[in-house]
């Protein structure tokens, strides 16, 4: 049978039809998977499910902080990833490290313009008198002045671990800002138990004289005489000196604990099981976090209120340093500031006169005080 030849303009519609056929497939087949889902047919679309790497199940493991087998030790030594990191990296980098710190920048704005505008609280007293009234002793001064320079070098070292990376390698280098990081993470863990010593025997030696009394609520009402010319009256210790004690105390002691749950793990501290009562103390890594945080937050909102208590025991207020310096205060100061506190030591026969009071420090050790 003679084979009928296919003429050019069929041979040719076909090749286009082909061609169409070809491109139409290569669209359709990639969304039959989706067809799947559309016609609802979970069965198949969960069989496709199925095919999965089977270490990815081994990863989402490790990535939600679950513990493995290593032969290191230490506390959760096994855990490759710890999700709480990222959150508390988030937190400390974020709020804390970049809200905070504009606190204590807020308090010297506002400790400048008050010293602009209203200057120093000078004494009213033309001349002195000579005479004086006892106020600290050498122990108390030593306290003080211990516990207060650790807490500014804790202040810059800290500040410096925060948000040192950002304002310093500018200034420093790459190299000198590692230099100065170790340094002041190391000075932070040493002077760190020293300024927390101090604070506890702040608190054991002069919680006596500031519990509230209501001589505090008038002192409070008249704003401590600092926006007026008057002089409310107070007794050893005046409100606002009252408050921060008490700052001193509560915030002083979640710090000194805070940093002492951080200190657990790097100087190794055995943690005694009478101690297992106190929040945190295991010193682990997600405890560690939430002491860290805790730690910055109280510190950063300390060190802005430490800022207005330097300001009014130095260019403040005239004769505040002398008695912190001395032990000594003027008689004219403890009238003007603490009158109820005055007519009781006048009352005491605690005035006295200092024999070569150029140097009332160097009298204090050899005191040979004439009573005025
Ligand atoms: C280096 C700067 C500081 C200066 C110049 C300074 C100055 C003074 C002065 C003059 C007084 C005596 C006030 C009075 O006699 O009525 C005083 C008391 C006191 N200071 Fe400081 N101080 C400084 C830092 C600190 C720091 C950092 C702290 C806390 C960590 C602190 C805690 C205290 C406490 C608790 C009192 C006694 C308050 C009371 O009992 O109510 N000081 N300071």
């Amino acid at each position: 049978m003679a084979h009928k030849k296919m003429s050019p303009a069929r041979k040719q519609r076909m090749a286009w039809l082909g061609l169409l056929a070809i491109l139409a497939l290569s669209i359709a087949l990639p969304l039959v998977s989706y067809s799947v889902h559309w016609l609802g047919n979970d069965a198949i679309a969960q069989d496709v499910g199925t095919v999965v790497n089977p270490r990815s199940n081994y990863w989402r493991a490790v990535e939600s902080g679950e513990g493995g087998y290593t032969s290191n030790g230490g506390s959760e030594a096994g855990v490759l990833i710890a999700p709480g990191g990222v959150k508390w990296q988030q937190r400390r980098d974020g709020p804390v490290a970049k809200y905070l710190p504009w606190a204590i920048l807020g308090m010297l704005v506002v400790v400048l313009l008050y010293h602009l505008i209203h200057g120093k609280n000078k004494l009213d007293a033309k001349q002195l008198s000579g005479r004086k009234i006892k106020r600290w002793s050498w122990f108390d001064r030593a306290v003080h002045w211990v516990t207060a320079l650790s807490f500014i070098a804790l202040a810059i070292t800290g500040l410096s671990m925060l948000i040192g990376k950002s304002l310093l390698i500018p200034l420093l280098g790459k190299a000198g800002f590692s230099w100065w990081a170790i340094t002041s993470i190391t000075v932070h863990n040493v002077v760190g138990p020293v300024f927390s010593v101090g604070v506890v025997l702040m608190i054991v030696l002069w919680i006596w004289h500031n519990f509230p009394t209501k001589v505090d609520i008038e002192w409070f009402k008249q704003g401590g005489g600092m926006f007026s010319k008057a002089h409310p009256s107070a007794g050893r210790m005046n409100g606002g000196e009252k408050v921060w004690f008490w700052v001193v105390a509560v915030v002083g002691l979640g710090v000194s604990v805070t940093g002492l749950i951080m200190l657990v793990p790097i100087y190794n501290l055995p943690v005694p099981s009478w101690l297992s009562w106190v929040p945190l103390i295991e010193g682990t890594r997600p405890q560690m976090q939430d002491a860290n945080l805790l730690h910055a937050i109280m510190s950063l909102g300390w060190t802005a209120l430490a800022v207005g208590h330097i300001y009014i025991g130095t260019a403040g207020t005239e004769g505040a340093f002398e008695g912190m310096k001395t032990g000594y205060v003027s008689e004219e100061w403890a009238k003007q500031h603490h009158d109820l506190w005055a007519s009781s030591a006048a009352d005491k026969g605690q005035v006295v006169v200092l024999e070569n009071d150029k140097d009332a420090s160097s009298a204090n050790h050899n005191v040979s005080q004439t009573p005025a």
